[in-house]
This record gives C-alpha cells, sequence and structure tokens, in this order.
C-alpha cells in the first residue's frame, strides 16, 4: 500500500515512524513532513491546508490510505472533498470535526448525549457576556469558540479579567476572525487532567493507552500554555476502573450520539478530561490524535498501526484483531526555541543527533526542523520530541532525560519535570 500522512510535525513523524513498520505499507508520503520524517517517507512541498493539492497529489501517486495528523484540514472538510472522489481517508468528516472545531457545537453535543462536562453558557454579544460575568462567581475559563491552536483558553480570577478576555476574543478577535464569533464560558473544574484516545470506524472503537500532556511552558505547570512541552503515558490517575468509565460514559456515548444525529465520524475520538472530586468531566474533545501524546503513545504499541487506520478509514473495524501494547511506560520531553510559545527565532544548527542514533528503545521525533545546505535546523517552536521507553516509568524519565544531554542548539529550552505528578504518587 502507498499511504499518504498529513501534516509535519513530532506526531506526524510518530505516525510515519509506526507505518513504516507494516509489512502492509510498501511507500509511504509526507505533507509536508520535516526533516526528521524525511528519513522515513517521501516529503512533499504541498501544505496541509492545501485541499485541491493533496488531492491531485494522491490521485496521480494511486496513494491507498491517507492519514490526517492536524485538525486544520478536518475543519476544511478535506475528508469530506477525498471520500467525494472514492478516496480512503482516515478522518472525521468536516461536521464530525466540530467536535473540535466548535467549542460551543461540542458542548451542547455533550449535553445532548449526556456526556459529563462542567456547566457553561455561550454568548457571541459582547454585552450580553458582560452583564452575566458582572453576577457571576469565580474563578471561571472564558474560551473562544473555534480553533485558537490551543491558545484561547483563559482562566479569569474576577469580572476584570474575565471583561479582558471578552474583549480580546470577541472585540480585539486575537484568536481570529471564527474563533472570535462566539465565547463558551465554563465553570473552572479542579483535578489532574488525562487524555484518553478511541479509533472508530463510526460504529466500534479501538482503545489507544491514555496519556498526560504538560501543556505549560515551564516547570510546575507555570508559564503560558503551549502545544505541549511534553507527555507519558500511562497515567496512574486513570486506574483501570476509571478507564472503563471513560469507555462507558464517553466513548459509547459520542459514538452513539454521531450515530443518532448520522455524523460520519472514522478517525480519532480524543478526550480532554479532567478527574474531578465530582467525578470524570470532559474539558474538550479533539478530532485527532494529540501532540505529543501520540509520540508515548505509539512507542508503546506492539502489533501493527496500519489495520487499525485503514479499517477505521474503511469504516469497518470488526475484524481487526485486539492490538498489542508493550508494558512499561514511555515518556517525551519536549525541546523548543527560546521565545516560544511566543515569538522565537529559526533557522539554529541543531548539534547531536547522530549520538541519539544507537540508544535502545530512545526515538527522537522531529517537529519544527528543516534542512539547510545538508544541516537540520530549527523551524519551528516546538523543534524536537525526545522519547524513550522503558520497564518503568523511572526509567523512561532517565532515558528521556539522558536524551536531551546529546543534542544542542542556540536557544534550546525544556521542562526538567515531565511525569513529576506520577513519580510524586510513588
Ligand atoms: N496535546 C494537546 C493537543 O494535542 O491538543
Amino acid at each position: 500500500m502507498r499511504v499518504l500522512v498529513v501534516g509535519g510535525g513530532g506526531r506526524e513523524h510518530a505516525l510515519v515512524w509506526k507505518l513504516a513498520q507494516s509489512s502492509a505499507v510498501r511507500e509511504i508520503f509526507c505533507a509536508p513532513g520535516n526533516a526528521g520524517i524525511a528519513s522515513l517517507a517521501r516529503c512533499i512541498p504541498i501544505e496541509a491546508d492545501e485541499n485541491e493539492k493533496l488531492l491531485d497529489f494522491v490521485r496521480s501517486q494511486d496513494i491507498q490510505l491517507t492519514v490526517v495528523g492536524p485538525e486544520a484540514p478536518l475543519m476544511a472538510g478535506l475528508t469530506d472533498l477525498f471520500r467525494e472522489n472514492g478516496l480512503c481517508i482516515f478522518g472525521p468528516s468536516q461536521k464530525g470535526a466540530l467536535l473540535e472545531g466548535s467549542k460551543s457545537w461540542a458542548k451542547d453535543f455533550m449535553v445532548r448525549h449526556k456526556i459529563p462536562t462542567g456547566d457553561f453558557k455561550v454568548f457571541s454579544s459582547p454585552n450580553d457576556a458582560l452583564s452575566y460575568l458582572q453576577k457571576a462567581s469565580y474563578p471561571l475559563v472564558v474560551k473562544a469558540d473555534g480553533l485558537a491552536a490551543g491558545k484561547g483558553v483563559i482562566i479569569t480570577r474576577d469580572f476584570s479579567e474575565a471583561a479582558l478576555a471578552v474583549k480580546r476574543i470577541l472585540e480585539q478577535k486575537e484568536f481570529g476572525s471564527s474563533a472570535g464569533e462566539k465565547i463558551v464560558v465554563e465553570e473552572f473544574l479542579e483535578g489532574e487532567e488525562v487524555s484518553v484516545f478511541a479509533v472508530t470506524d463510526g460504529t466500534t472503537y479501538v482503545v489507544f493507552p491514555p496519556a498526560q500532556d504538560h501543556k505549560a511552558a515551564f516547570e510546575g505547570d507555570t508559564g503560558p500554555n503551549t502545544g505541549g512541552m511534553g507527555a507519558y503515558s500511562p497515567p496512574p490517575a486513570l486506574t483501570p476502573e476509571l478507564e472503563e468509565e471513560v469507555n462507558k460514559k464517553i466513548f459509547d456515548a459520542v459514538i452513539s450520539g454521531f450515530q443518532a444525529e448520522g455524523i460520519d465520524y472514522r478517525g480519532v475520538i480524543y478526550g480532554g478530561l479532567i478527574l474531578t472530586s465530582r467525578g470524570i468531566k470532559v474539558l474538550e474533545f479533539n478530532a485527532r490524535f494529540g501532540d505529543p501524546e501520540t509520540q508515548v503513545i505509539l512507542p508503546r504499541l506492539k502489533s501493527d498501526l496500519f489495520p487499525i487506520l485503514y479499517g477505521a478509514a474503511k469504516g469497518d473495524l470488526s475484524s481487526l484483531a485486539p492490538p498489542v501494547w508493550h508494558p512499561g511506560a514511555a515518556v517525551c520531553v519536549v525541546m523548543a526555541s527560546e521565545g516560544y510559545p511566543g515569538k522565537y527565532e529559526k533557522n539554529k544548527v541543531i548539534y547531536g543527533l547522530e549520538k541519539t542514533k544507537e540508544m535502545e528503545n530512545c526515538f527522537i521525533f522531529h517537529a519544527g526542523t528543516a534542512f539547510q545546505n545538508d544541516r537540520i535546523v530549527t523551524s519551528g517552536g516546538r523543534v524536537l520530541n525526545l522519547t524513550a521507553w522503558d520497564f518503568s516509568l523511572e526509567n523512561a524519565v532517565k532515558r528521556a532525560y539522558d536524551l536531551t544531554g546529546k543534542i544542542e542548539f542556540e536557544g534550546m529550552y525544556y521542562r526538567k519535570d515531565i511525569a513529576y505528578r506520577a513519580l510524586q504518587r510513588k
């Protein structure tokens, strides 16, 4: 089979790396890919949002499966376009992607299908929002409705902070004009967060192991929110009993909700959950694999990834053999460019990658990297995902941090406390 992976970050590198191990996969293409992906796939100069160009490429190259990594092409209707043209693609339809693409739509969907989530109100008028916020009790969370690259969530402690959040989102359109059409004001929930994943064909589903992301830029979950500064799997906070509950109250409910509403959803359901004293609640859904969670989940997959993605894309996982997972734990430390998630410089030469090649059960998944005169340089905020697997979480953490000692580029930074919550429990 010939496969195209759409995207060019650490998640897509992990997907390409795992698909490349499949005996069913003959050749992999990646659009646009990055310097690390280029060692496993043919990277093509088409951006993930160039739907028509992707369609032409897939037709001309006789590609049998396209796997969509990021959310933006899903929201832009890439899967609908491919399916209208008879092509096999892994990812939900544009309507299904609203689960991630519109927070207000997702909240209403959760209410319709009795999926546990925090109380909320939706506003499109700043005045209506302000009169509600004047009388509300705090803290409260104010969220931009649409896709905002992980940035449109603002925790507010009083009315003045909430009023500023309303101004930034609805009036100044800081997170984009479509993300700023509405806001969701939500109760502030306290507890440990975990990410859970199911791959569905629209009827049945396969559960992937859970993970915990570290969204804040700095140690101890301080500093601005990023796309994710590291992850580990499995998080002990999600006990097997809670995993059962997630299947019943969340995955079953989402899939039967989509069926009842006639929505074509063949792809990943990613639940961002919080474990509160009042039980599990959904903070948000995403319609694709997590980044950097995928970088710790796929190294734990012992069996083949291809039949899972292909079966889901075809709409039939019924004959899939249950996936086999490695025991132990995987840890990923994200190396970022100084200044990220704000402004940062690019084109810094990355040294030391060759020193990591022989390190057993260690994986360097590239994110923002590119070639420049035969050297690999930085080209994004999140640059590398240093990932390690081991039988114990402690050893996996140690191995991942051993990798950080091998790599160097000007202005690099990374969190020193990935997996701290799980280590503290021990
Ligand atoms: N890990 C956060 C995300 O993928 O959105």
